[in-house]
């Protein structure tokens, strides 16, 4: 197994974990005070969700947390990525602290810290709270400022325990997705709002990084980003054009102003959307950070499309390559790439791949085990790229497998499974997968090589 690849690359003190997000697993959706945010309001909304599903109950991890560490132990792991419910620690998005919504996530750190694993915290994962959004949600500067003060109240009370911070999870699917595309919430197809959602998303990211500093002084904060890396379908001038613009899109909108270089001029005059900038929001985009989070899934390989939607680009179906259960590309050298633009372009300090994973339909066997070959040999492969970076200087200090759990799966409901683990969805049953026990061996293996 760890043959296979050259597990000696990943330092002493790797940190191996894995991740999830909140109203993916948590269920529990009207407990302790919690209100309603954008995903209940757009999971309830007819058509939005295969087969009607919603995050009511999802994996109830609301009540089943510590059999869920528990889990985790069992594989071994130094460390779980989560995210925190803005709408169950701040119901109202802004204003009142709802107590009993902040006693779980106190419970759940120190639940972790018991067994060993140190919380790797996001703020946002894309639960707004539904009443923000009837106030514009991040198409307005309130809701940055809001997620600053959100942020200031869930470190203050968990930063004496948590040390990793996250501000925001792949704002480019709030923004391209929940705003553009619409196939995620809130819904909108509107390239103005789609815009001013990116712009207002990042001000909130530095906004948050800054007091989540201030409330919590040994904190480490950094930023999850998702990125595909972006290659023409042919060496025609025009699909060169569309994948500098894919590019663009999709990367450099998200790291250009984070990392000092403002926006990207070629993608604003591309948009044609007036930025919200007010003086000094470029320094405060661009607090510097302690790491810097990838969330790897699939690459892009883009042909020029001058009447569809911005960039007027769009992304050919290669034939004949090896593909998951979500009709996902796999192709494990784009985490490479990845891992090397952010340390040589970047010059980014620390990294961690804070998602990276594949759905099959997995089903648990007669003899009561679930058998997924494929999975592993998709962790196997991407693994082999990150000691790839790593011989190559990336300083990449730890890696989250996405997900623990089969989760709601966002638009494609529950029929997508991500996880390490099994989840029967009738019964809550929880049956650890072959690529779990995989990992839990890896995990291992790399802990006897003395690390
Ligand atoms: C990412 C999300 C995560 C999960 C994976 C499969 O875009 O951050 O919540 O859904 O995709």
């Amino acid at each position: 197994m760890s043959d296979s690849f050259d597990l000696a690359a990943f330092p002493k003190g790797f940190s191996w974990g894995t991740s999830t997000a909140a109203y993916q697993i948590e269920g529990a959706v009207a407990e302790d005070g919690r209100s309603p945010s954008i995903w209940d309001t757009f999971s309830r909304t007819p058509g939005k969700i295969d087969n009607g599903d919603t995050g009511d109950v999802a994996c109830d991890h609301y009540h089943r947390w510590r059999e869920d560490i528990a889990l985790m132990k069992e594989l071994g792991t130094d460390t779980y990525r989560m995210s925190v419910a803005w709408p169950r620690v701040v119901p109202g998005g802004d204003g009142p602290v709802n107590d009993p919504g902040l006693d779980f996530y106190d419970r759940l750190v120190d639940g972790l810290l018991d067994a060993g694993i140190t919380p790797s915290v996001t703020l946002y994962h894309w639960d707004l709270p539904q009443i923000l959004q009837e106030r514009g949600g991040w198409t307005v500067r309130e809701t940055a400022e809001h997620l600053a003060s959100y942020a200031s109240v869930v470190a203050t009370r968990l930063g004496d325990r948590v040390t990793r911070w996250a501000t925001l999870n792949e704002p480019l699917c709030s923004a391209w997705i929940g705003h553009l595309e619409g196939r995620m919430a809130p819904g909108l197809t509107d390239l103005t709002a789609a815009v001013r959602a990116s712009y207002h998303l990042l001000l909130g990211h530095g906004l948050s990084a800054q007091a989540v500093r201030a409330a919590a002084p040994g904190a480490r904060i950094g930023l999850v980003t998702n990125h595909s890396p972006v290659v023409p379908a042919s060496s025609r001038q025009e699909d060169v054009e569309a994948a500098r613009r894919m590019d663009g899109h999709l990367n450099r909108w998200w790291l250009d102003p984070v990392y000092g270089r403002g926006f990207p001029a070629d993608m604003r005059a591309h948009y044609g959307v007036e930025l919200p900038m007010r003086e000094g929001d470029l320094d405060i985009i661009s607090t510097p950070l302690d790491w810097h989070g990838v969330n790897y899934y699939f690459p892009a390989t883009v042909a020029n499309d001058p009447t569809g939607p911005v960039p007027h680009a769009r992304e050919v179906r290669l034939p004949d390559v090896p593909r998951t259960g979500m009709d996902w590309e796999i192709d494990a050298g784009g985490l490479e790439t990845l891992l090397m633009r952010l340390t040589d372009d970047y010059g980014v300090r620390e990294l961690y791949v804070t998602e990276n994973g594949s759905a099959f339909p997995d089903t648990v066997g007669p003899d009561g085990t679930v058998h997924d070959p494929e999975r592993i040999r998709y962790l196997e492969q991407h693994l082999a790229a990150c000691a790839r970076a790593l011989r190559k200087g990336a300083p990449l200090t730890g890696y989250y497998a996405w997900s623990l759990l089969d989760n709601f799966e966002w638009s494609y409901g529950y029929a997508k499974r991500f996880g390490l683990i099994h989840v029967d969805y009738a019964t809550q049953q929880r049956t650890v997968k072959s690529s779990g026990h995989w990992y839990a061996d890896l995990i291992s293996a790399h802990r006897a090589g003395g690390a």
